[in-house]
């Protein structure tokens, strides 16, 4: 683990350049999941993101018993999950993030059985399981806890249901879907999520053999197959990766060109950066971002997609701490996402956090170079583009949580022209 390392950035440079986007981690985590659906032929994947969260999940497919050959430099991923047996999820894994769930949904699918400890991940609120539970169990499945927060899922059958989620939950639609792609007959989502890395996922699972209609709706249809076998699909590029370079030439007045930002991906975001100033033209696969003198400022509710994503919501708060007036910002999705905005006041911006998960900035900000800690992965993307913003040489702990969701980040930005050492 690196939490001892520290990244120093020596900031107030314009960064200018080409730089590529990643393959997406939250279209790469699920997919890992459901290559243990196949009981014949391997699951080959491509544009995977060697980020942590992804190389904690390919652990876990290999203490399944599944074999699972990475090559880094073509950023492929080889899985043979044929001779799995074992359903029991490993402690020592799971803890470390959240999407360890999304394990759960096709070991029942294939096993009629799952065991689970707790799930790491960010700390931005409380983080209930109750739709991916509640949607197991009306696929027949019985679900107990096995003591000091272990949970155990099992079924004799499943069977096709109607299954909902209260709230547009990402992760339980994509779990909901493996677990029902083995059951026998038709299930129906209602209120799923209908974000693009689902679209992605299901692609995969039809590639599989899974009968999947309505992706990216809010009503998600299930048929029940009898089994599903590996499959070859190169993963969509990462939009929350997009978001951030995006921000990066915004946030230093650069002007770079960006290849893989999907923009029907993030139409409410670009139309939002486009606002505050930041100019962007699409040439083929190439996106050139120009971001302006001086910022303006923003009114931002993140919201379930095709809303503002909330992932890009603190990286938004560090732009607008640079714009020229106040921003209001409120986030909708999770109840405690605003861990960055202390982290963003050592930097010298002036923030308000008001109740009901309202943010206001005061811009503009001259930001000064601070030494400060990725709280989550988001809130460490924001602390990095405000120390590229400010005068001097900032600091940034806790590395791990910016490591879980970003690729090869600080030679990307090194390309760029951004000046940055990790000790
Ligand atoms: N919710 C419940 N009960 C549930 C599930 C969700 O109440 O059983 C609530 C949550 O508390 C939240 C809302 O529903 O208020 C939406 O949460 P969701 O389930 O969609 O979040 P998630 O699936 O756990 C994924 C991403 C997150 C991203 C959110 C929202 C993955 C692996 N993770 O989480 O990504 O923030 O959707 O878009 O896909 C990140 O990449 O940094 C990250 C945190």
């Amino acid at each position: 683990m690196s939490s001892e390392e520290l990244l120093y950035i020596e900031g107030g440079r314009r960064l200018a350049g080409e730089a590529c986007v990643q393959g997406s981690k939250n279209a790469a985590l699920p997919m890992l999941a459901a290559s243990l659906l196949a009981t014949r032929g391997h699951t080959i994947l491509h544009r995977v993101p060697a980020v942590k969260d992804v190389l904690v999940a390919l652990e876990v497919l290999r203490k399944l018993g599944a074999r699972v050959d990475h090559d880094l430099s073509s950023q492929t991923v080889v899985i043979d999950t044929v001779d799995v047996a074992n359903y029991h999820l490993p402690e020592d894994l799971t803890g470390r993030f959240r999407a360890a769930l999304l394990f759960v949904g096709p070991l029942l699918a294939r096993f009629r059985k799952a065991c689970i400890c707790e799930v790491g991940g960010c700390a931005i609120g409380s983080r209930p399981v109750d739709y991916h539970y509640r949607g197991f169990a009306r696929l027949g499945a019985r679900v107990t806890g096995t003591g000091g927060g272990g949970i155990e899922v099992c079924a004799d059958d499943l069977r096709g249901a109607f299954m909902y989620c209260d709230l547009p939950s990402h992760t339980g639609t994509e779990n909901l879907i493996m677990a029902a792609s083995l059951a026998a007959g038709d299930s129906l989502i209602e209120n799923a999520a209908s974000d693009p890395e689902i679209v992605d996922f299901v692609q995969l699972l039809s590639k599989m053999g899974a009968r999947v209609r309505g992706a990216g709706t809010r009503t998600v249809e299930i048929s029940g197959v009898d089994e599903l076998h590996g499959a070859e699909h190169t993963i969509m590029h990462d939009r929350l990766d997009a978001g951030m370079l995006m921000m990066a030439a915004g946030i230093t007045g650069g002007d770079v060109a960006i290849q893989g930002v999907q923009h029907d991906h993030l139409r409410v975001f670009t139309a939002k950066l486009h606002q505050m100033g930041v100019q962007w033209h699409e040439d083929g696969s190439w996106t050139r971002v120009q971001g302006p003198e001086v910022l303006s400022p923003i009114n931002v509710v993140t919201t379930y997609y095709p809303g503002f994503p909330t992932d890009l919501q603190p990286s938004i708060v560090a732009l607008a701490c640079v714009a020229n007036g106040d921003s209001y910002i409120r986030e909708t999705v999770f109840e405690d996402r605003l861990g960055h905005v202390k982290t963003l006041r050592a930097f010298g911006a002036r923030l308000l956090p008001e109740k009901d998960r309202l943010v206001i900035v005061h811009g503009p900000a001259r930001l000064r170079a601070a030494r400060t800690g990725a709280h989550d992965i988001r809130a460490g993307g924001a602390c990095l583009l405000a120390a590229l913003a400010a005068q001097g040489r900032s600091s940034i702990s806790n590395l791990y949580q910016l490591d879980r969701g970003y690729d090869n980040l600080e030679n990307r930005l090194r390309a760029l022209g951004a000046e940055l050492e990790r000790i």
